[in-house]
């Protein structure tokens, strides 16, 4: 797909159908996040790749944005690792960079998706075993819409660019 398109046509998904993404596609969205810049190149990054029924099951603990996606990454930093500038560590930087990648090569292999932020950390936590440096900064839902899937209508409401720029 072409780049402007793939950054045009990414859009969050609310309703997933029972459609499984089969291993290869999952690969080519996670090898993305591999090769994601993070600072000094640290990589202090883990993703847990959820699909079995055990694993959903858990997300569902933890969100209510699963909205039925059959593969859900749990994004996340480690906050010890991650390079600092005084006190400011730059794991959420790195994670969400990586996160962005996968998304948009989610919607570059047609693999419909959604940023989630809405979950409790301390379930995901406990459910997951995930360890105390790492941090989870974002849920990426992976899947294929519904034929009905409700259009976002929030995607097309964006400032203008002379609302978020100032040439200098
Ligand atoms: C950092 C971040 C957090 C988000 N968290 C949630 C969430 O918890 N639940 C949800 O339904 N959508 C969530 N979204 C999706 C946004 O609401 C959506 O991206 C926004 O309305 C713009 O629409 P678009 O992605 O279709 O362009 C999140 C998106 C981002 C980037």
């Amino acid at each position: 797909m072409e780049f402007d398109k793939v950054i045009r046509d990414r859009m969050a998904t609310r309703k997933f159908s029972d459609k499984k993404i089969d291993e290869d596609t999952i690969n080519k969205i996670l090898e993305a996040g591999r090769i994601a810049p993070t600072a000094k190149n640290i990589q202090p990054i883990k993703i847990y790749a959820v699909s079995s029924d055990e694993g959903l099951f858990k997300i569902d603990k933890a969100s209510r944005c699963r909205y039925n996606a059959p593969v859900v990454f749990i994004v996340c930093g480690n906050i010890e690792e991650a390079f600092k500038r005084g006190e400011h560590s730059t794991y959420i930087i790195d994670s969400s960079i990586v996160a962005t990648h996968m998304m948009l090569e989610a919607t570059n292999l047609s693999v419909d998706n959604i940023w989630v932020d809405l979950f409790d950390e301390g379930i995901l936590r406990s459910e997951f075993n995930i360890p105390k440096s790492y941090i989870p900064v974002s849920l990426l839902m992976l899947g294929y819409k519904t034929d009905d899937c409700p259009y976002n209508i929030m995607h097309d409401k964006r400032k203008e660019l002379s609302d978020i720029v100032e040439y200098v």
